[in-house]
C-alpha cells in the first residue's frame, strides 16, 4: 500500500484560510497546460490544515472512497486502513508532513491533500524523496470522496497544499500516479508546470515545479 502516491508539504495559515473565499478563474492557455474551468464553488465548503492525530478525519474520507478510488489513491486494493498506516497518515508535523482537508457544508470531511518530504512519513519499502537533482522535493497524495469528485475540491486542495509546500521551501512536487488515472494527471498539470514524466510499468511519476506558483488560479 502506498501511503503517499510518491510526495510532500503546518498550522492553519492565512494561505489556507484564504481558500475559503477565493475564486477560481479561467485563464488563457499557458504552455499547453489545461485551462481550469470555472466552478460554482460551494460557499460552505471549507479547507483547513490538519493537526496531528486527527484520525476521525482520515476515517471519514477513507469511508467515502469507492474501491476504485482507494485503488487509485493507494495503488492497490485497500479495503481498510491498518492501524500503523492510519497512525502514520495522522502524524502530520506541519513541516515535513503537511495535510490540508476539505469539509462539506455539514462539517463532514470530504477530501485530503498531503505532502511528505524527506524525514517525514515514509512509504512502506521506500523513503519519501529527498531531492530531485539538488532541489528539495516533496511527495503528493490527494483524495476526494466519490460523492464530491468533479466539483473542484481536488483543485482547491492541491492549490492549498502546494502553497504550504512553497512556504516550507520545497521546490519540486513529485506524484506517483497509476497510468490510468487521467483525472490526477490532468489536475496536476493544470495547477503546476510539469518538469518531468517517467513511466515504469503502469505507474507514472510526475515531477512539478512548486516554485512556479499556481498559474491561472487564485491561491487555494
Ligand atoms: C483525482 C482527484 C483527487 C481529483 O479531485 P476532484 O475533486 O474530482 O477534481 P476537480 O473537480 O477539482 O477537477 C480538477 C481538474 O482535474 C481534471 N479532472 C478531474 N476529473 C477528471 C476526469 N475524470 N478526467 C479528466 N480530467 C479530470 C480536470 O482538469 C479538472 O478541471 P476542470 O473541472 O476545470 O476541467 C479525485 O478524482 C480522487 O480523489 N480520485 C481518487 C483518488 C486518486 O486518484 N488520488 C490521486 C492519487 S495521488
Amino acid at each position: 500500500m502506498r501511503l503517499v502516491s510518491r510526495i510532500v508539504t503546518g498550522a492553519v495559515t492565512s494561505t489556507v484560510a484564504s481558500a475559503h473565499t477565493s475564486t477560481v478563474t479561467a485563464t488563457a492557455p499557458a504552455g499547453g497546460r489545461p485551462v481550469p474551468r470555472p466552478h460554482d464553488r460551494p460557499p460552505s465548503v471549507t479547507l483547513r490544515e490538519l493537526g496531528p492525530g486527527e484520525t476521525d478525519v482520515l476515517d471519514a474520507v477513507f469511508a467515502g472512497l469507492s474501491g476504485h478510488s482507494r485503488y487509485l489513491r493507494f495503488h492497490g486494493a485497500t479495503p481498510r486502513l491498518t492501524g500503523p498506516v492510519r497512525r502514520t497518515l495522522a502524524a502530520v508535523d506541519g513541516r515535513r508532513h503537511i495535510a490540508v482537508a476539505a469539509f462539506g457544508p455539514d462539517g463532514v470531511p470530504i477530501g485530503i491533500a498531503r505532502l511528505i518530504g524527506s524525514g517525514g512519513t515514509q512509504r512502506r519499502g521506500a523513503a519519501a524523496p529527498e531531492a530531485v537533482g539538488n532541489l528539495r522535493a516533496v511527495e503528493l497524495a490527494i483524495e476526494v470522496v466519490d460523492a464530491w469528485q468533479g466539483q473542484g475540491i481536488g483543485r482547491r486542495l492541491l492549490v492549498a497544499v502546494a502553497a504550504r509546500g512553497r512556504q516550507e521551501r520545497y521546490a519540486r512536487l513529485v506524484a506517483d500516479v497509476v497510468a490510468e488515472n487521467t483525472a490526477m494527471r490532468v489536475l496536476l498539470a493544470s495547477v503546476l508546470p510539469i518538469v518531468s514524466v517517467e513511466t515504469d510499468g503502469h505507474q507514472v511519476t510526475l515531477t512539478a515545479d512548486l516554485r512556479a506558483g499556481v498559474l491561472g488560479l487564485a491561491a487555494a
